[in-house]
């Protein structure tokens, strides 16, 4: 005899089973005598297991191996932008020795955005890009670098331009044809949208465009996104903005200081391809000291961080320059490893930071957060080697071989300053 299954199948067709199926399992659901999740089970044999960013087929995009770097001009110009300052910056980047170093990303921020066109396509504002977008991605990949935009996962960007809502595909889809190289999303107007769905959705229609786009989620931290977009995006913002002062909550703004602290606990999320993101060098911007400004460069060096000039490269300092171009810093930050550095010591205002390189060395970082000059020892144990270990050490900011130490390295630090070494066998 033919199993029932078969029977009512034969009678009622394969879609009016299910539907027979559904409305039996609905009126056992209803009645209690099965369990939500055994009826799911029935209905949808192959559900999707956690989010779609999180899905295990899904892959990275292979980009950012090592933390991106480059210059956006938020920090400097914010919604003063046009075609000359981007192509100045380009051009003093090309030839300052910043694109040997490895600065490469020469990134527009907010406020480049003109209206929709008449198919919902998006614009240059006319006014400020008169040669439009496209031209100056060309100019821009003529000197060898490469080219960034900005957008919002919102209907407005922070600047109050039109935002990629619902227009996400189309938004990738022009920028492959302007040939822009990386996308800083933002998070403005975005009411109660769900930021792992949003991002997943942006990251998707760029990865849909054809083109390799790097991607640089801004949510400012929100959603935890350390926990779920290791696959969506190649950093993450983790604070609110950063500005130009040492320590200290500035309205929505925060000092250098209180980023790195709320920064340093991610240091697990980290690895190449996707970086935690404590918001734009402001190193040659605002009146901070020398001292200052070498601890801002060190910290995000060592922490992995994308280095991303912001302040004005074509009229910079010597003093800005040396830090900016410091290549034996610069070296600690792209190494292939890809592991963010951490504190490892504190006592008051005096820390010891470190960062595990590729080769089995370390960076080692000694910071004075005080306000008067200390000596800070870095002892072997705290970075994992035994103290009989005999280890070369280079000073990086004095460029110079320091010799063999054991067991220790003992420094006096200025104040709010570092003292940067590696430590090589
Ligand atoms: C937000 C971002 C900043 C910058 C501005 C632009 O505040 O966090 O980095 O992009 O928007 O309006």
């Amino acid at each position: 005899m033919a199993p029932i299954s078969r029977v009512v199948r034969i009678v009622i067709g394969r879609a009016g089973l299910q539907r027979y199926l559904t409305a039996l399992l609905f009126t056992a659901l209803t009645l209690g005598a099965v369990s939500p999740a055994i009826a799911q089970e029935v209905l949808d044999p192959n559900p999707v297991v956690g989010s779609p960013a999180q899905d295990p087929q899904r892959n990275s995009n292979g980009l950012a191996q090592t933390p991106p770097m480059g210059w956006n001009s938020w920090n400097k110009f914010a919604c003063n932008v046009n075609e000359k300052v981007i192509r100045d910056t380009a051009d003093a980047i090309a030839w300052n020795g910043m694109k040997d170093a490895g600065y490469q990303y020469i990134v527009i921020d907010d406020c480049w955005h003109g209206q929709r066109d008449a198919d919902g396509f998006i614009t240059a504002d006319k006014a400020r890009f008169p040669n439009g977008i496209k031209a100056l991605a060309d100019y821009i990949h003529a000197k060898g670098l490469k080219f960034g935009i900005y957008s919002d996962a919102g209907a407005k960007t922070c600047g109050g331009r039109p935002g990629s809502q619902g227009h996400e595909y189309q938004d990738a889809l022009q920028y492959a044809r302007w040939g822009v190289d990386y996308l800083k999303y933002d998070w403005c107007s975005t009411g109660t949208r769900n930021a792992e769905e949003a991002y997943t959705l942006m990251s998707d229609a760029l990865r849909a465009s054809g083109r390799p786009i790097l991607f640089s989620m801004c949510e400012w931290g929100n959603a935890k996104p350390w926990l779920w977009a290791a696959k969506v995006g190649n950093l993450w913002r983790t604070t609110g903005d950063i500005t130009a002062r040492w320590e200290g909550k500035h309205g929505y703004s925060l000092g250098i200081t209180t980023i790195v602290d709320f920064n340093e606990p991610l240091w697990p999320y980290a690895g190449p391809g996707h970086w935690n993101d404590p918001d734009m060098l402001e190193v040659g911007n605002g009146d901070l000291t020398a001292a200052e400004y070498r601890s801002h460069f060190a910290l995000w060096s060592l922490m992995a961080a994308p280095l991303i000039a912001g302040n004005d490269v074509a009229t910079m300092s010597q003093q800005t320059r040396d830090i900016l171009l410091n290549r034996d810093v610069i070296a600690v930050n792209q190494d292939a490893a890809g592991v963010q550095g951490h504190r490892v010591w504190k006592q008051g205002d005096l820390e010891v930071w470190s960062k595990p390189l590729a080769d089995g060395g370390r960076a080692v970082i000694l910071w004075n957060r005080g306000t008067q000059p200390a000596s800070i020892t870095a002892d072997w144990g705290m970075l994992g080697y035994p103290r009989s270990l005999k280890l070369n050490a280079r000073d990086l900011w004095a460029h110079k071989e320091l010799g063999q130490k054991a067991g220790s390295y003992a420094a006096t630090v200025g104040a709010h300053d570092v003292v940067m070494i590696t430590l090589r066998s």
